[in-house]
């Protein structure tokens, strides 16, 4: 409490009646930097939300509903699914894909920018782990191997505003916690930034990515329900790009099959495969393969890493 009081104070004294711009990703980081500047400076804060249409089922209206209701930040939201899609149309290599959005990203941003005029600052959530680069406790360390670019050198503004330099993630989610921020946004998984380009194996076509977003949407829900979301670091569904046979009623069928992943790890580098109980298992296969057309296998694995990464791509 004493952090967001302090900081809010220190922001507003410094900032004054300049315009701050953020780009706000739905992750906690960010979001919690983006809240405590508006709590500042209030409408001087304007945040981008590139939503690129690699989020999980309903996570960009749930990202926008909870900034722009519940906060009544100055949001703009930027549809631009399409054109990620084909920017990624026939593009099957994992490094490729990270490329190719990290790029589009950054200049989708700056296209944003650009409409809106002078910019003084940009808030960026860099976190402790971020800034030692050893993170330990947290993905980061991953994160900034993994991510291309960072955003910078295009927007001409003063300087980058970083709130949450100083606080480990523990910290940062404790903070959102004071700020209202609600609970699932605050205890979120870590979601890679390349979103679920790197959970859709090999090319990316829309009607695959909707049946991975069901998928996935279906296993984090059996997971919530027995209970096991805070013992579980990540878990998540993977669309491979492999078809089998299977049948359905009295037809055959030639459909998907899906990969659950879910492990424990305390740093992201090193993790065990999940012991989830048998009968959740089988009742997230059971609703997957009901609920979800063009799928009829589900297979879950069973690789520590290392060997395996948590990613599968
Ligand atoms: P891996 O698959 O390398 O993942 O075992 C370790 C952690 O990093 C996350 N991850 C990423 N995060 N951009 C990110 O921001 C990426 O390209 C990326 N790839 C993997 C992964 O979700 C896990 O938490």
């Amino acid at each position: 409490a004493d952090y967001a009081r302090k900081y809010i104070s220190y922001a507003s004294e410094k900032i004054g009646d300049k315009k701050v711009l953020c780009a706000l990703s739905g992750g906690v980081d960010s979001s919690v930097a983006a809240v405590l500047l508006h709590k500042a400076i209030g409408k001087q804060l304007i945040c981008i939300f590139v939503d690129h249409g690699l989020l999980r089922k309903n996570e960009g209206d749930e990202v926008e509903k909870i900034f722009r209701e519940q906060f009544d930040i100055n949001l703009i939201r930027v549809n631009c699914a399409e054109r990620f899609l084909n920017r990624l149309s026939g593009v099957a290599d994992p490094e490729q894909k990270r490329k190719i959005i990290g790029e589009e990203f950054i200049r989708v941003f700056e296209e944003e920018a650009k409409k809106i005029g002078k910019i003084d600052y940009l808030v960026q959530g860099t976190i402790y782990p971020d800034v030692i680069e050893s993170g330990a406790g947290d993905a980061s360390v991953i994160k900034s191997h993994h991510n291309v670019g960072g955003l910078p050198d295009y927007v001409d503004f003063k300087e980058i505003i970083e709130p949450l330099r100083n606080l480990f993630k523990d910290e940062v989610r404790k903070l959102g916690e004071e700020l209202e921020i609600p609970k699932h946004l605050v205890w979120r998984q870590p979601f890679p930034g390349p979103g679920l380009a790197v959970r859709c194996i090999g090319e990316i076509t829309e009607p695959r990515l909707n049946i991975l977003k069901d998928a996935d949407a279906i296993f984090r829900e059996e997971i919530e329900k027995a209970g096991l979301q805070k013992e579980i670091n990540q878990y998540f569904a993977v669309i491979t790009d492999m078809r089998s046979v299977g049948v359905m009623g009295d037809e055959r069928t030639y459909d998907y099959t899906i990969a659950l992943r879910a492990v424990t790890t305390t740093d992201f580098m090193t993790g065990e495969w999940a012991r989830i109980p048998y009968e959740v298992l089988d009742t997230v296969s059971r609703r997957i393969v009901n609920e979800v057309k063009h799928v009829n296998r589900i297979v879950y694995d069973i690789t520590g890493k290392p060997p395996a990464t948590i990613e599968w791509e």
